[in-house]
């Protein structure tokens, strides 16, 4: 564990310095990203939207907020549920930070793009060596893809839609030391999409249909616990009318 961390930051220090495409002249951080450099799930979005620049860390505006809602209704850690189960003194810090012991957070850009436009390919294909070796080094169980550059970067297919696919899973390669390796992406829409959309109500909803998606990604987690380590599936998610 401490080869890869040590891995880890030295990956952070590299990239931090990054001049490799022009948002880095108008970046005010690298966003890295941060969480258990073993995470079993790994995070991946878009990019650093404004907020994300101004203080250097993944997911910390209203899409971020959304997206440790859904993985607090999907966790099967109880302090982890309690923190974001309590209404009158909700601490969204807290939740995050809580929640970056489990996880790992980062985007396929790590410079935020002006005015929140879509990074390019030149600045996508700029960052793809590190979320590679991010992959390599935190080696996940499964990697959520958030939104449609995640997915479209990760696994190269252009065409397609994330409202069809959401919720498919992809395979995708990485070098690996000697052999390329093989890893599971999930297709999920992106929090920013449906906070825009504001779609939660019915069984229907995007809402509904993305905790469906994170919970399936989660049982995919369980399923390779105990069948690799003997773990028993642990209890998920919330009772059906609440
Ligand atoms: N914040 C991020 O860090 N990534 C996104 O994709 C959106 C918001």
């Amino acid at each position: 564990m401490q080869d890869k961390i040590s891995r880890l930051n030295a990956l952070y220090s590299y990239w931090s310095q990054c001049t490799r495409c022009p948002l880095a002249n108008e970046r005010k951080n690298v966003v890295f990203g941060y969480g258990h450099p073993s995470a079993p799930v790994l995070i991946i979005g878009e990019a650093p939207g404004g907020h994300e620049d101004e203080c250097g860390n993944p997911f910390v505006g209203d899409a971020g907020l959304l997206l440790d809602q859904y993985l607090a209704m999907v966790s099967a850690n109880p302090e982890v549920r309690a923190v974001a189960g309590d209404k009158e003194n909700f601490n969204p810090k807290l939740l995050r930070d809580l929640l970056r012991n489990e996880y790992f957070f980062t985007n396929i850009a790590a410079c935020h793009p002006p005015e929140n436009r879509d990074p390019n390919l030149k600045e996508i294909e700029a960052c793809m060596p590190r979320v590679r070796e991010l992959i390599y080094l935190i080696d996940p169980v499964i990697i959520l893809a958030v939104g449609k550059i995640a997915l479209t970067s990760l696994t190269g297919k252009k065409a397609l839609s994330i409202t069809q696919v959401r919720g498919n899973l992809f395979d995708i390669e990485i070098p690996g030391r000697t052999v390329p390796l093989h890893y599971t992406v999930m297709a999920l829409l992106h929090t920013s999409y449906l906070c825009r959309m504001n779609d939660f109500k019915q069984d229907t909803s995007l809402g509904a249909k993305t905790y469906e998606d994170f919970m399936r990604a989660h049982r995919i987690l369980d399923e390779y616990n105990k069948h690799h380590f003997g773990i028993d599936i642990p209890k998920r998610g919330i009772p059906r009318g609440q």
